[in-house]
C-alpha cells in the first residue's frame, strides 16, 4: 500500500465523492439509508479534514511558504464544512432542512476537493520530493487511527473552536 501523502488524500476524496453520490441516489423516503449515509459522510469528512488540518496543511505551509495563501483558503473552506457537519450531526432526515443542508455540504466539499486536486496537490507534488511525501503519508495514516470520527469528539471540537476564535 502506498503511503504517498497525495495518493492517500486523493483516495479519501474518491471515497467521499462515492458516498455523496450514493446519498444523492437514495430515495427521499428512504430515511434510514439517508441517515446511515450521512453518518458515513460525516465520519469520512471529520477524519479527512483532521489529518489535513493537523499534518498536511501545516507541513506544506512550513516547507512551501509560497503556498501559504492556498493553505489559508483551505482552512476557511474546512471551517465552512465543519459548521455544516456539526449541524447535520444533530439533525435527522425527518428535518425539512436536512437534504438541503446535505446538498450545500456536498457543493462546498466538491468545490474544495476539486481545487485541491486540480490546483493545490500538483503544486505540492512539484515542490516536495518523494521521501517527504511518503513521510507525510505515513504520519497521516498513523494519525487516522486516533483521529476523531464524529464532530462532537473533543479533538474535533477543538479545531472548530480554534478556527472561530483565531
Ligand atoms: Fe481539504
Ligand atoms: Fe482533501
Amino acid at each position: 500500500m502506498s503511503t504517498d501523502a497525495i495518493v492517500l488524500l486523493r483516495d479519501d476524496h474518491k471515497e467521499i465523492r462515492r458516498l455523496f453520490r450514493e446519498f444523492s441516489r437514495a430515495n427521499a423516503g428512504a430515511r434510514a439509508t439517508q441517515q446511515q449515509l450521512a453518518g458515513k459522510i460525516i465520519e469520512a469528512l471529520t477524519v479527512h479534514t483532521y489529518i489535513e488540518n493537523e499534518t498536511m496543511y501545516p507541513e506544506v505551509r512550513r516547507l512551501l511558504p509560497d503556498l501559504e495563501d492556498d493553505v489559508l483558503e483551505s482552512y476557511e473552506e474546512h471551517h465552512v464544512a465543519d459548521v455544516l457537519v456539526m449541524e447535520l450531526a444533530a439533525m435527522s432526515p425527518e428535518d425539512e432542512r436536512f437534504r438541503a443542508k446535505m446538498t450545500v455540504l456536498q457543493e462546498n466539499v466538491m468545490h474544495h476537493m476539486d481545487e485541491e486536486e486540480q490546483d493545490w496537490l500538483p503544486k505540492v507534488r512539484a515542490g516536495l520530493n518523494r521521501k517527504q511525501l511518503v513521510e507525510l503519508g505515513q504520519r497521516m495514516l498513523e494519525q487516522k487511527k486516533t483521529a476523531p470520527r464524529s464532530p462532537a469528539q473533543p479533538s474535533a471540537l477543538k479545531k472548530t473552536i480554534d478556527a472561530v476564535l483565531d
